[in-house]
């Protein structure tokens, strides 16, 4: 058992016990993981192989050639880790269903055994006061539907639809939220385009068809999730920054309005204004994706809320690519400038250009090169990162957008994709070989945060 330990829980100090008062009541904290990149248990109990899977096994896209088959171990661990989730006071916690765990094949026969994990982690939750808030998609697509084209077949769209409503059916009763997508962006552009991501194909033209095809099948779940009567709040995570001109020039001005056209625009105008950007749309030419009669008002269904997923921002230009660390600028071990006033700066924009449901910031956080040093981690400077974006959160929240919600990323130390175990982004540390959990001070800090919060929602009430 790895609860954060009493003897060392620290007091709220004075600076994170103002930091809470920022926050309306009711304001919800959590922490987040994803299934891949924690729960091992690869082929156990009827799971299916993912397109994860499959990446994992070719050579040279893993830095470390690692893969998720044991991970943190999540699978056979789940009562410890909710445990460690209740111990940190969060009200929340933000998880991932594997679709091949629950439909091995991605059509066809439901796996009872994968379905129940996720029916034993929703009550272990519940039980501990802790609220389940699922994410349908988090990059694991069924290997099986990879050969048939995956998400650039239109048809992955039905398979998904097939699969929401299912899960909707077994866990809709005790979902706290249900959100389709995490990071559409990052599926189509990095999985299909820049090919680092799996499925590792290289193709701009197949990356805009399938965010197409990732978009409609948002759309088409909320529908199929609404018509049967499904009360849990229903929403997307969108990947967002705001993106810098490197120069004043006119020409990195018109780079940086362009690249905010393909990740920000490109998701957000076909959900809440139902149609694609025109400048991007005749950027991309033939590129762009076939887009059917209906479809737009498909994707644009009532969304209950917004995830927003915000690491850093962008910086862009027609030259190099900026170096933050030549620029001076401080960044965190996966190279990403720490730079917060661009979270409350996205958020006014989105609030200033659509007429936006309530906000829940889904992930937020920072990989350290974290070393476990006598039982302790040390590491001041995540919390000096999560401090800085949660102080911008509440920034944003006074100027008008409503936020309602902010999740850690990531509970635990896990599997980074592409740089496999190399990046900790945990709030605990897991020691791999033993897979011991050992609160980080970040846990122990957000923990005292998160006491501090609830004690304040007790005097108000
Ligand atoms: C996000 C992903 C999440 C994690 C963080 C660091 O893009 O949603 O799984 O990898 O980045």
């Amino acid at each position: 058992m790895s609860s954060v330990p009493h003897a060392a829980r620290p007091g709220a100090d004075a600076a994170t016990a103002s930091l809470v008062r920022r926050f309306p009541p009711g304001f919800l904290w959590g922490v987040a993981t994803s299934a891949f990149q924690i729960e091992g248990g690869a082929t156990e109990d009827g799971r299916g192989d993912s397109i994860w899977d499959e990446f994992c096994r070719r050579s040279g896209t893993i830095k470390d050639a690692s893969d998720g088959a044991i991970a943190c171990d999540h699978y056979h661990r789940m009562p410890e880790d909710v445990a460690l989730v209740s111990s940190l006071n969060v009200g929340a916690y933000r998880f991932s269903i594997s679709w091949p765990r629950v439909q091995p094949l991605g059509a066809g026969a439901w796996n009872e055994r994968g379905f129940g994990f996720y029916d034993r982690l929703v009550d272990e939750l519940l039980r501990r006061g802790v609220e389940p808030h699922v994410t349908l998609y988090h990059w694991d697509l069924p290997q099986a539907l990879q050969p048939g084209g995956g998400w650039l077949n239109r048809d992955t769209v039905d398979r998904f639809v097939d699969y929401a409503a299912e899960v909707g059916r077994r866990l809709g009763d005790r979902a706290a939220s249900i959100a389709t997508h995490n990071e559409p962006w990052v599926v189509s552009v990095l999985g299909h385009e820049a090919g680092i991501f799996a499925p590792g194909l290289r193709s701009q033209k197949t990356a805009m068809q399938v965010s197409h095809h990732l978009l409609l099948s948002h759309g088409r779940a909320l529908q199929a999730l609404r018509a049967q009567g499904q009360r849990a709040p229903l929403g997307i995570v969108l990947n967002q920054s705001p993106i810098h001109a490197a120069t004043d020039s006119p020409e990195d001005r018109a780079k940086a309005r362009l690249d905010d056209g393909l990740t920000v625009r490109w998701y957000m105008d076909p959900l809440l204004l139902g149609t694609y950007p025109a400048d991007v749309l005749e950027f991309l030419g033939p590129d762009a994706p076939e887009v059917t009669d209906g479809d737009l008002a498909d994707i644009a269904q009532p969304l209950d809320f917004l995830g927003i997923n915000y690491y850093t921002r962008n910086v862009s230009g027609t030259g190099a690519p900026r170096d933050p660390v030549a620029a001076g600028t401080e960044v965190t071990d996966m190279g990403w400038e720490v730079f917060p006033d661009g979270l409350s700066e996205l958020l006014r924009r989105l609030h200033a250009d659509y007429r936006l449901p309530p906000i829940y910031i889904m992930e937020n956080g920072a990989a350290y090169p974290d070393r476990l040093v006598d039982g302790a981690v040390p590491d001041p400077d995540r919390i000096r990162y999560l401090r800085s974006h949660i102080s911008a959160t509440a920034d944003a929240i006074a100027s008008g957008v409503d936020v309602r919600g902010y999740f850690v990323w990531s509970l635990l130390d896990n599997f980074e994709w592409a740089d496999g175990y190399l990046k900790r982004f945990g709030i605990v540390y897991v020691d791999y070989p033993t897979q011991r959990r050992i609160p980080k001070d970040s846990a122990l800090w957000y923990r005292a945060f998160c006491l501090e919060h609830n004690l304040r929602e007790r005097r108000t009430a």
